[in-house]
Protein backbone atom coordinates (compact mmCIF):
# COMPACT_ATOMS: atom_id res chain seq x y z
CA UNK A 1 0.00 0.00 0.00
CA UNK A 2 1.28 3.47 -1.09
CA UNK A 3 -0.94 5.16 2.10
CA UNK A 4 -2.71 4.08 4.71
CA UNK A 5 -6.61 2.82 3.03
CA UNK A 6 -5.03 2.97 -0.49
CA UNK A 7 -5.60 -0.30 -2.32
CA UNK A 8 -4.93 0.83 -5.69
CA UNK A 9 -1.79 -1.31 -5.39
CA UNK A 10 -3.33 -4.53 -4.47
CA UNK A 11 -6.28 -3.58 -6.82
CA UNK A 12 -3.80 -3.99 -10.08
CA UNK A 13 -2.12 -6.77 -8.54
CA UNK A 14 -5.44 -8.28 -8.17
CA UNK A 15 -6.53 -7.64 -11.64
CA UNK A 16 -3.46 -8.94 -13.15
CA UNK A 17 -4.02 -12.39 -11.85
CA UNK A 18 -6.93 -11.99 -12.99
CA UNK A 19 -6.54 -11.45 -16.47
CA UNK A 20 -4.21 -14.16 -16.17
CA UNK A 21 -7.50 -16.56 -16.10
CA UNK A 22 -9.64 -14.91 -18.72
CA UNK A 23 -10.57 -16.77 -21.29
CA UNK A 24 -9.69 -14.95 -24.65
CA UNK A 25 -8.80 -17.97 -27.01
CA UNK A 26 -10.23 -16.21 -30.43
CA UNK A 27 -9.06 -12.99 -29.94
CA UNK A 28 -6.02 -13.59 -27.75
CA UNK A 29 -6.84 -10.57 -25.94
CA UNK A 30 -6.54 -10.91 -22.23
CA UNK A 31 -8.23 -8.62 -19.75
CA UNK A 32 -8.83 -8.31 -16.13
CA UNK A 33 -10.59 -6.48 -13.98
CA UNK A 34 -10.34 -5.94 -10.40
CA UNK A 35 -13.58 -3.90 -8.45
CA UNK A 36 -13.14 -2.16 -4.75
CA UNK A 37 -17.00 -2.02 -4.27
CA UNK A 38 -18.19 -1.74 -0.51
CA UNK A 39 -14.93 -2.60 0.91
CA UNK A 40 -14.66 -5.75 -0.67
CA UNK A 41 -12.73 -6.56 -3.98
CA UNK A 42 -14.32 -8.86 -6.95
CA UNK A 43 -12.32 -9.62 -10.21
CA UNK A 44 -13.35 -10.70 -13.85
CA UNK A 45 -11.98 -11.41 -17.08
CA UNK A 46 -13.28 -11.34 -20.57
CA UNK A 47 -14.81 -14.90 -21.38
CA UNK A 48 -14.79 -15.64 -25.47
CA UNK A 49 -17.17 -17.75 -26.84
CA UNK A 50 -17.05 -19.98 -30.04
CA UNK A 51 -20.09 -17.82 -31.44
CA UNK A 52 -17.63 -14.78 -30.91
CA UNK A 53 -20.23 -11.89 -30.78
CA UNK A 54 -20.97 -13.39 -27.08
CA UNK A 55 -17.88 -12.18 -25.79
CA UNK A 56 -18.37 -11.08 -21.90
CA UNK A 57 -15.90 -7.99 -21.07
CA UNK A 58 -13.71 -8.51 -18.10
CA UNK A 59 -15.57 -5.01 -16.12
CA UNK A 60 -18.45 -6.80 -16.92
CA UNK A 61 -17.91 -9.87 -15.58
CA UNK A 62 -16.39 -8.33 -12.41
CA UNK A 63 -19.42 -6.18 -11.98
CA UNK A 64 -21.37 -9.61 -12.17
CA UNK A 65 -19.18 -10.98 -9.52
CA UNK A 66 -19.54 -7.25 -7.20
CA UNK A 67 -23.26 -7.95 -7.48
CA UNK A 68 -23.96 -11.50 -6.52
CA UNK A 69 -21.36 -10.97 -3.54
CA UNK A 70 -24.09 -8.51 -2.26
CA UNK A 71 -22.24 -5.34 -3.44
CA UNK A 72 -24.18 -1.99 -5.03
CA UNK A 73 -21.20 0.80 -4.90
CA UNK A 74 -18.35 1.01 -7.10
CA UNK A 75 -15.33 2.97 -5.77
CA UNK A 76 -12.28 2.12 -7.31
CA UNK A 77 -11.62 -0.19 -10.45
CA UNK A 78 -8.87 -1.33 -12.14
CA UNK A 79 -8.39 -2.67 -15.56
CA UNK A 80 -5.26 -4.67 -17.03
CA UNK A 81 -4.65 -5.17 -21.01
CA UNK A 82 -1.55 -5.92 -22.88
CA UNK A 83 -2.22 -2.26 -24.74
CA UNK A 84 -0.34 0.58 -25.01
CA UNK A 85 -0.89 2.96 -23.58
CA UNK A 86 -3.63 1.25 -21.53
CA UNK A 87 -6.73 0.71 -22.66
CA UNK A 88 -9.99 2.09 -21.21
CA UNK A 89 -12.85 0.16 -20.54
CA UNK A 90 -15.62 0.04 -23.71
CA UNK A 91 -17.96 1.85 -23.59
CA UNK A 92 -20.87 -0.65 -22.86
CA UNK A 93 -18.60 -1.65 -19.73
CA UNK A 94 -18.52 2.42 -18.81
CA UNK A 95 -22.28 2.14 -18.84
CA UNK A 96 -22.88 -0.76 -16.65
CA UNK A 97 -19.84 0.09 -14.44
CA UNK A 98 -21.04 4.18 -13.98
CA UNK A 99 -24.25 2.49 -12.48
CA UNK A 100 -22.89 1.55 -9.51
CA UNK A 101 -20.90 4.58 -8.56
CA UNK A 102 -22.56 6.65 -6.66
CA UNK A 103 -20.16 10.00 -8.20
CA UNK A 104 -18.16 8.74 -11.16
CA UNK A 105 -16.31 11.82 -11.10
CA UNK A 106 -14.97 10.23 -7.63
CA UNK A 107 -14.24 6.38 -9.25
CA UNK A 108 -11.04 5.79 -10.39
CA UNK A 109 -10.20 3.92 -13.30
CA UNK A 110 -6.22 2.46 -13.25
CA UNK A 111 -5.33 1.40 -16.70
CA UNK A 112 -2.74 -0.86 -16.57
CA UNK A 113 -0.32 -2.98 -18.30
CA UNK A 114 1.69 -6.48 -18.01
CA UNK A 115 4.93 -3.77 -18.86
CA UNK A 116 4.09 -1.16 -16.22
CA UNK A 117 2.38 1.55 -17.99
CA UNK A 118 -0.25 2.99 -16.36
CA UNK A 119 -2.66 5.96 -16.06
CA UNK A 120 -5.35 7.04 -13.48
CA UNK A 121 -8.74 8.42 -15.34
CA UNK A 122 -11.91 8.49 -13.34
CA UNK A 123 -14.91 7.10 -14.67
CA UNK A 124 -16.65 10.52 -15.53
CA UNK A 125 -13.76 11.33 -17.84
CA UNK A 126 -13.89 7.87 -19.65
CA UNK A 127 -17.72 8.41 -19.88
CA UNK A 128 -19.08 11.92 -19.29
CA UNK A 129 -22.22 11.37 -20.18
CA UNK A 130 -23.10 8.30 -18.99
CA UNK A 131 -26.97 7.48 -18.62
CA UNK A 132 -28.31 7.91 -14.94
CA UNK A 133 -31.10 6.09 -13.49
CA UNK A 134 -32.20 9.76 -12.42
CA UNK A 135 -33.06 10.43 -16.01
CA UNK A 136 -35.71 8.09 -16.13
CA UNK A 137 -38.10 10.00 -14.83
CA UNK A 138 -40.39 11.61 -16.95
N1 LIG B 1 -12.75 -6.66 -23.86
C1 LIG B 1 -12.85 -6.51 -22.51
O1 LIG B 1 -12.78 -7.50 -21.76
N2 LIG B 1 -13.06 -5.27 -22.02
C2 LIG B 1 -13.19 -4.15 -22.78
O2 LIG B 1 -13.50 -3.09 -22.25
C3 LIG B 1 -12.95 -4.22 -24.22
C4 LIG B 1 -12.82 -5.56 -24.80
C5 LIG B 1 -12.57 -8.00 -24.41
C6 LIG B 1 -13.72 -8.51 -25.22
C7 LIG B 1 -13.03 -9.53 -26.11
O3 LIG B 1 -12.97 -10.77 -25.40
C8 LIG B 1 -11.62 -9.00 -26.28
O4 LIG B 1 -11.46 -8.02 -25.26
C9 LIG B 1 -11.36 -8.35 -27.62
O5 LIG B 1 -12.31 -7.39 -27.93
Amino acid sequence: MTKSGDRSEELIALAMQARERAYAPYSGYAVGCALLADGAIYLGGNVENASYGLALCAERSAVAAAIAGGARSIQEVAVVTSSSPPAAPCGMCLQTLTEFAVDPTAVRAHLVNPDGERRTVTLAECLPYGFRRDQLRR
